[in-house]
């Protein structure tokens, strides 16, 4: 390696108990590692000379951040220090308020943890938060940092009991520490040189420890992201600015936004500062391009290549760590903040609610402050995000009341679709021809205008019983009427889908159509499905106009368990079938469904009769009928 070899860096955050020395920590590291701007250390030293009082590490600390606020260092969350083998840039979190601002804008991409724990006080609440909060970030490699060891006089059995109870604490997390590191950062024991005072300690320094981790993927390596910030028009031109989060694109490259679904070839990369025009652009540089075409794209786009594309969907999961003073509650409305997207989202249901405690989860109806919970969040607008996990930045969000932060929270789509494919019309150069028979003509031969009885509900609620019971009904009563079934279509039309997410909708999508052109030809379609997410169904209303009726086929799931009429449940229950509906995929009740029918209640002919009737009061010509 050359000098001007960039050197590798290891973004680590520090995370402990305001009182358990982190800023000392920091402070005896930058010097330790001689990592400290020159005459730094003596101007705090003659500061606390002049003012009279002991010097202590976490002076320098408190100096770098008051050269932050007064803006004097350039990068405002990040500080560095260097070993022999490459920098480390420290990502500051004082409270839990600043761990979950930095998660969403910086800290979340951190490559290691370092978790302090003081040796006296042992572990507490906030130490298992702490460790609650890595695992939700995703981050793998950390050192748990034992501290204060000089005030439990280098006990090594003090030590050994931290370890065990927390290593058995973090395990039912899923987190493996990789290093427990007994140490007193005061004195600098264990920090960089190796105590003298703790003989009984073959284990890693903190250095050594920290130069054993190896860098996650840089932001450069992953999917391009670049959400749009702002569009501003100059002249006839207009150009797209924002902050690359990950990825790299050149002048040239096709360009998807999301969740407009537009794509445009960058005519050209506008820079401000430097002569010349760019042709390439990556993770981290704030750009400016403009298009080969005039498309409206607004604040709040993400703009990516369109093999590699965020997920589309009005509906997603967080895992979040909830900090409001009211407790979040199922209807609530608050802001989501993703990257430079802000939109109102609702709380449609409240999956499980963590305790950090106990390790349990359990069912809830609110989640209180400091809570960490699931939620499944739905918008009205089409939100584009990515999965958490993989892409820290677009996969990160914050909810507020519009003031504050009120939650941070990862984005999980498991058991959810990316919408994007329903929405897109591949071909070009189609136009639409116009029948010549009209809508009355058919309604007035069949004697009842066209309709789909959308059935949707658990497997085992009912729907093919009372679909082809009505079926046959309204058959006799001269109705034109057909069932698509599950089970059925399924060995035909969609013998190509299984019961991924997203086969799940472009299983939905197709009957929504076909039923749609069913009803169109002026016959009664009824379809008997799971359908199980809530736009799907939307989208197969918008598909049938203004004749659509959905009828939930209600039936809780432990009385679909219960009947397991094709012994399904008892299958998956021994794992045999993966993503089943209600049990491990979801199932998104109705919330207005025309007709609700609960087959708890209401055995089969009281359940048919309820349908039949509003057919006859719905659909049927009256007059004409019969
Ligand atoms: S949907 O979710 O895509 O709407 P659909 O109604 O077509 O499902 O098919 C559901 C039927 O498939 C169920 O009644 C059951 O017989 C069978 N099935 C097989 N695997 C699954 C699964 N993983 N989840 C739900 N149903 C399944």
């Amino acid at each position: 390696m050359n000098a001007q070899a960039v050197r590798e860096q290891l973004r680590t955050v520090i995370v402990g108990h305001v009182d358990h020395g982190k800023s000392t920590l920091v402070g005896r590291l930058f010097h330790d590692t001689g990592s400290l701007p020159e005459g730094k250390l003596e101007a705090i030293k003659a500061m606390c000379e002049r003012r009279g009082m002991p010097f202590e590490w976490a002076f320098l600390m408190d100096s770098f951040q008051s050269e932050r606020d007064q803006g004097i260092t350039i990068d405002t969350a990040q500080i560095w220090f260097k070993t022999k083998k490459r920098d480390y840039v420290i990502i500051d979190a004082p409270g839990h308020r600043e761990f979950i601002k930095n998660m969403i804008t910086g800290a979340s991409s951190a490559d290691a943890a370092l978790l302090l724990i003081d040796a006296g006080h042992g572990i507490q609440q906030q130490s298992r938060l702490h460790g609650f909060l890595l695992n939700l970030l995703g981050i793998k490699q950390v050192a748990v940092l034992v501290n204060k060891m000089d005030l439990v006089g280098f006990d090594a059995s003090r030590f050994g009991e931290i370890r065990e109870q927390y290593i058995r604490y973090l395990d039912g997390l899923g987190v493996r520490p990789d290093y427990f590191v007994p140490l007193s950062a005061r004195d600098g024991d264990n920090l960089v040189n190796r105590s003298t005072r703790m003989g009984w300690y073959s284990g890693p320094t903190v250095t050594e420890a920290l130069d054993s981790f190896h860098p996650t993927l840089r932001p450069t390596d992953l999917p391009l992201r670049l959400p749009v910030q702002d569009v501003y028009k100059f002249d006839d031109r207009r150009i797209i600015v924002g902050r690359v989060e990950s990825g790299r694109f050149s002048v040239g490259d096709q360009l998807l936004f999301s969740p407009s679904n537009k794509t445009a070839r960058i005519a050209s990369i506008e820079s401000w500062h430097r002569p010349g025009k760019a042709v390439v652009a990556q993770a981290g540089q704030s750009v400016g391009i403009t298009l080969d075409e005039q498309l409206f794209i607004e604040r709040g786009e993400i703009a990516s290549h369109v093999q590699d594309a965020p997920r589309e969907t009005s509906v997603f999961r967080g895992r979040i760590f909830w900090l409001g003073q009211e407790p979040l509650r199922v209807g609530n409305t608050y802001q989501l903040k993703l990257l430079t997207r802000s939109s109102p989202v609702t709380v449609q249901k409240i999956e499980r609610v963590f305790d950090a405690d106990s390790l349990t989860d359990r069912p809830g109806v609110e989640v209180p402050r400091h809570g960490v919970a699931d939620v499944i969040l739905r918008s009205h607008a089409m939100l584009a995000l990515d999965e958490g996990r993989t892409l820290a930045r677009s996969g990160r969000f914050a909810l507020s009341d519009g003031h504050n932060i009120l939650a941070g929270g990862v984005v999980s789509m498991e058991g959810y679709p990316d919408q994007r494919d329903a929405l897109t019309v591949k071909s070009q150069n189609l136009r639409r021809v116009e029948h010549r028979v009209p809508e009355a003509a058919r309604s007035a031969r069949n004697g009842h205008r066209g309709g789909v009885l959308w059935f949707t509900g658990l497997s085992g609620a009912g729907k093919s019983t009372l679909a082809m019971a009505v079926e046959q009904e309204l058959f006799a009563r001269g109705y034109h009427v057909y069932v698509l079934d599950g089970d059925n279509v399924r060995h035909g039309l969609n013998a190509n889908l299984g019961f991924s997410p997203d086969d799940r909708a472009e299983n939905i999508r197709r009957i929504g159509e076909v039923a749609a052109l069913f009803a169109d030809a002026g016959m009664i379609a009824i379809t008997a499905f799971i359908s199980p997410y809530r736009s799907d169904r939307q989208r197969a209303r918008e598909a049938a106009k203004g004749a659509f009726h959905e009828i939930y086929v209600e039936a809780d799931i432990e009385t679909c368990e219960q009947r397991d009429p094709k012994g399904l449940y008892k299958k998956a229950r021994r794992g045999e079938i993966a993503e089943f509906t209600g049990l491990t995929a979801p199932y998104e009740a109705p919330d207005a469904a025309e007709l609700t029918v609960d087959t708890r209640d209401l055995d089969v002919e009281k359940s048919i009769k309820r349908i039949l009737d509003y057919v006859e009061r719905h659909i049927a010509i009256a007059s004409q009928v019969r």
